[in-house]
């Protein structure tokens, strides 16, 4: 068997020659195809606008700025991918945390709510690996004290959340199309999505240094586009979005069939009637994590561990505001056990069951 990657993007002719037609024949930047693509995908999302920028990062960041967070602070969890903090800094903002939730991983809307606090602006909860947080309660907290709600939708394109797509249901929804994406631009890439006209402007404003006419600037704006070679290629990929999450899914099953029995690993939330996930990463809580990584690694099994050190504990995050171990116990527990095994559309039926007999074999199966 050869080795086994944790993510493969797919790259196919009509994606490189898209790319390459958009750079021959458009502007480089802001070109048609960068039109198209936002147009494309507020539709794919079900928003009225989408705003194409250079990183999920700078997606969250913009949003935050429309949304007027500076000097305020803005409420996440502490498990996940650091640029979700990050992004509330590079804001204007302060960082404050709640806890995960244990059964989903994902921001606990009572932690939360408890602890909003008269300087809170924005709730930003995180779709984690794909799946989406408990979303309903956070919009009840964030309506009641006039805050708005950015989802964190970076590692969930196309999943659904009580019928609608993740990144429509509150105020903004952040993506990125960092290559390890469910889908990605060929490179860097972000892009928010939204119903509301006014915060469209200012995120589009804001990405084009601050340009509200060709030389006339009225906020201090940033160079955060994204190109227009990159947006044609995320136009092709788009189209094949929803069956290469389809595809993920089936994977997702097949890994839940074959580990089903395992007594030392939990198995991720499968979702069901009220929530689809997109399986972005297929993550199991897992006794001995580090040294199952290693087992894998040696068998030619790619692993990952998403995310080790939860961004309190992160030695800046500690610096800048203080924060000790034992201030979020469930994040400090999944940071401890959560392993990441290969998830990507492409992989073969015969890969999956390799990895989950080597799984297996680890913990002294069959
Ligand atoms: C949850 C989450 N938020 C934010 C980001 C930042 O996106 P980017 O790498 O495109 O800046 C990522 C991915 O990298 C992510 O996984």
């Amino acid at each position: 068997m050869a080795r086994i990657p944790m993510a493969r993007p797919v790259v196919t002719e009509e994606m490189v020659e898209a790319m390459a037609g958009a750079i021959r024949n458009e502007r480089m930047v802001m070109g048609e195809s960068t039109h198209k693509f936002e147009e494309e995908f507020a539709r794919y999302i079900g928003t009225k606008y989408a705003i194409s920028l250079g990183s999920g990062t700078a997606a969250l960041q913009l949003a935050m700025i429309a949304a007027g967070v500076q000097g305020k602070e803005v409420l996440t969890t502490p498990f996940s991918f650091i640029a979700t903090a990050n992004a509330a800094v590079e804001a204007g903002a302060v960082p404050k945390f709640a806890d995960a939730r244990a059964s989903d991983y994902n921001l606990d809307p009572a932690k939360a709510q408890k602890a909003i606090g008269p300087k809170t602006a924005v709730l930003l909860p995180v779709h984690l690996y794909g799946y989406p947080a408990d979303l309903d309660p956070m919009l009840e907290s964030s309506k009641k004290n006039g805050m708005t709600l950015i989802e964190d939708a970076c590692q969930a394109h196309g999943s659904i959340y009580r019928g609608k797509r993740a990144g429509s249901i509150g105020d903004m929804g952040c993506f990125s199309f960092y290559p390890t994406k469910n889908m990605t631009v060929g490179g860097d890439g972000g892009m928010v999505t939204t119903d509301d006209e006014r915060l469209a402007k200012q995120v589009a404003k804001l990405r084009d240094c601050g340009r509200v006419s060709r030389y006339v600037h009225d906020v201090i704006g940033f160079t955060s586009r994204l190109n227009t070679a990159n947006a044609a290629f995320g136009r092709v990929q788009l189209r094949h979005l929803d069956e290469w999450n389809e595809r993920r899914r089936a994977i997702a099953k097949l890994y839940a069939n074959e580990l089903k029995d395992l007594k030392q690993a939990r198995l991720p939330p499968q979702g069901g009637k009220d929530i689809v996930p997109v399986f972005h990463l297929y993550a199991l809580k897992a006794e001995r994590r580090d040294e199952l990584a290693e087992f894998l690694g040696k068998k030619g099994i790619e692993s990952a561990v998403h995310y080790p050190v939860p961004i309190h504990l992160q030695p800046v995050y500690q610096q800048l505001y203080g924060y000790k171990k034992g201030s979020f116990p469930v994040s400090e527990e999944l940071s401890n056990c959560m392993i990441s095994l290969p998830m990507f559309p492409e992989m073969k039926e015969e890969e999956v069951r390799f990895v989950c007999e080597a799984v297996r074999e680890f913990y002294g199966g069959k």
